[in-house]
């Protein structure tokens, strides 16, 4: 998730476009970047950092004044935070400039084209390709718009592009396939952003570019086209909210922006894992498949939220891999003297990348010889640096402080570093792996579906602001589920609330069970193991036989629970071990709406920092 901003009007294009990136920041603030078309040529500057360094390197070196430009705040995925990496790129010639937003699955197939014909690439990225690509392209048909259609349909992701050209020093060109790109409509000017926030200070008249559309930018209006070259239809409607708002996309907290955003997220961590031949590739891996094959115990090293992600992946490393793999708080982790040498595969799960308990776990590992894989959301931080190998979650920034999104593409990556291990070590066929990621596709479309249904949830959580405890039960990864659920209460409600696994519940929980008592139980499917099914469903029955109010998370189709539940809240059929992919998201919105009704701060709970630097 990045932030773009295009101009072309009468203004100076930089102040617009600088203004735009810092409404965009929370999209991204690993590095930013413009670029100006001034004097017949272009001038551009980027820096790695928060947009204050732009600004100051701004300061230092102003740029020439000019009226079209571009610029790009960014949350890096392919190659770290750099000077080098940030946007936007240029051609050799240095006439096209470009900023992006997504993925380019196929860049390095066409980088090493371009490698062939002799095109010098300066940055780790996969946009570089593509203002070498849209020079190429306009050199033939000068024509920036159909340059832009002619390399969109060489490229495989999900992307917005925005680009200009020297010797088109009034337009701006934009290209949309499965990432945001609105067009803002002015008086003798033209906008082009990744949300409206960025130019709703210039006009509230905007246009939402359709799937794979590329649009022409001018001062005196746009052209759309299909990535064909079909005339668009053109959709515009007038943005009724605050600039606050709209840096929101609408919603009230950025937690529930986050928690709409997870169908994207989880697709966007998948996006171009498995190459042509049908094997998956982490984005850094500095372990070698024979020492990986060597590995003889996984320990899985996180906090908090992170850390029931880690207690997940543990069913999903053993049944693919079946190496043993042990879950630890990192907090706890060095203090105990673990046993670790060369044959253990520490994974390390960080959002922030930053967490100073993980930083240590990671540290100590590495000075008993094992190696580090981490899984993260926040590319070139410290975490993912100092280990060995890495695979990126591609949520965005999350600026709610209760993790939500990241969760979910935590999960994404674990069963992705499971299966990674099962091809290394030949304990998963190729066929075997590509079914399972097959099934990940489709989890997408399903925590759609749950988000739709979520209304009867607002309403339940609304009902329960006055109650003092909630408990949460679950079985095998529906344990963890239960977890998170009762983090995310205590968090954000900051009321008393317990996860247990559900057998454990004759063993003393159960005593805490009174009248009317809520009690969340988080329940497996029907099919494949059964008798996991079978076993909660006599848990629920115990639980409401003492008067417990049971509010039942099942899979659609499920018959079996509905005598048993106060309240049912359906989620899609998911195999067994991605169950949690589904069943997480009901709770987040629970706890959410509870927090809500409670008048509780939801994106900055009490006590509590997004990033915990300290041990
Ligand atoms: C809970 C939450 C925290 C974090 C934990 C680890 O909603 O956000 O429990 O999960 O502090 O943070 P990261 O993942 O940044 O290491």
């Amino acid at each position: 998730m990045c932030g773009i901003v295009g101009y072309v009007g009468a203004q100076a294009a930089l102040d617009v476009v600088m203004a735009g990136l810092k409404r965009l920041e929370y999209r991204g603030y690993d590095s930013a970047g413009v670029a100006i078309l001034a004097d017949g040529g272009m001038a551009a500057a980027k820096k790695a950092g928060k947009l204050a360094n732009l600004e100051k390197e701004l300061g230092d070196r102003p740029l020439p004044t000019g009226t079209t430009g571009i610029g790009h705040t960014r949350w890096a995925t392919h190659g770290g935070p750099t000077d080098a990496n940030a946007h936007p790129h240029l051609d050799n010639a240095g006439r096209v400039a470009v900023v992006h937003n997504g993925i380019i699955e196929n860049f390095a197939c066409l980088r090493a084209e371009l490698a062939e014909r002799g095109h010098t690439l300066a940055s780790e990225t996969d946009t570089e390709v593509v203002a070498h690509l849209l020079a190429e392209e306009y050199s033939a048909c000068a024509d920036p718009a159909e340059a832009m259609r002619l390399v969109c349909r060489r490229l495989e992701g999900a992307f917005t592009l925005v680009a200009v050209h020297a010797d088109e020093p009034d337009v701006v060109v934009g290209a949309r396939r499965n990432s945001p790109l609105v067009v803002g409509v002015g008086d003798g000017e033209s906008f082009l952003a990744s949300d409206v926030a960025a130019f709703i200070a210039h006009t509230r008249s905007a246009i939402e570019l359709g799937q794979d559309q590329v649009v022409e930018l001018r001062r005196d209006g746009v052209t759309v086209t299909g990535f064909d070259g079909r005339p668009a239809e053109v959709r515009s409607y007038h943005v009724d909210w605050d600039a606050s708002a709209a840096e929101m996309g609408g919603y009230d907290y950025f937690m529930l922006k986050e928690i709409a955003e997870q169908p994207k997220a989880v697709a966007d961590t998948l996006l171009g894992r498995i190459d042509p031949a049908g094997s998956l590739t982490l984005d850094e891996v500095r372990i070698p498949p024979g020492v990986l094959r060597e590995v003889d115990k996984v320990v899985v090293v996180a906090c908090g939220t992170a850390f029931h992600a880690g207690l997940i992946a543990k069913y999903a490393i053993e049944h693919w891999t079946r190496i043993p793999c042990e879950v630890e708080l990192a907090s706890e982790f060095r203090y105990r003297d673990p046993i670790l040498d060369p044959r253990s595969l520490v994974i390390a799960i960080s959002q922030s990348g930053e967490t100073m308990d993980t930083l240590m776990a990671l540290r100590h590992a590495r000075e008993q010889g094992s190696r580090v894989l981490a899984i993260c959301n926040t590319n070139g931080s410290t975490i993912p640096r100092e280990s060995d190998a890495v695979l990126y979650t591609r949520a965005g920034p999350e600026v709610a402080v209760a993790s939500t999104k990241a969760f979910l593409t935590q999960l994404v990556a674990c069963y992705l570093v499971a299966l990674y291990l099962g091809q290394v070590r030949g304990t998963k066929w190729g066929d075997e792996i590509r079914a399972v990621v097959r099934d990940l596709a489709e989890i997408s479309g399903a925590v759609q579906r749950v988000l739709e249904t979520m209304e009867p949830v607002r309403e339940l959580a609304r009902s329960l602001a006055g109650k003092g405890t909630v408990l949460f039960l679950g079985r095998h990864v529906g344990y963890p589920v239960a977890l998170e659920g009762a983090l995310k209460l205590k968090e954000l409600a900051y009321m008393h609330a317990e996860g247990f696994a559900a057998g454990e519940l004759k063993h003393g929980p159960i005593a805490l069970i009174e009248e009317d008592l809520p009690v969340v139980v988080v329940v497996p499917s029907p099919r494949g193991r059964s008798v996991l099914h079978d076993k909660i469903v006599s848990n629920i029955q115990e639980i409401r036989a003492r008067g417990a109010r049971t509010i039942v998370i099942a899979e659609e189709g499920d018959e079996t629970v509905v005598p048993y539940a106060d309240h049912l809240i359906r989620v899609p059929a998911t195999p067994t071990l991605l169950q949690p992919l589904v069943t997480t998201v009901p709770l987040q919105v629970f706890a959410c709406e509870l927090a809500t009704a409670r008048g509780n701060e939801v994106d900055q709970p009490r006590n509590l920092a997004k990033s915990v630097t300290v041990e």
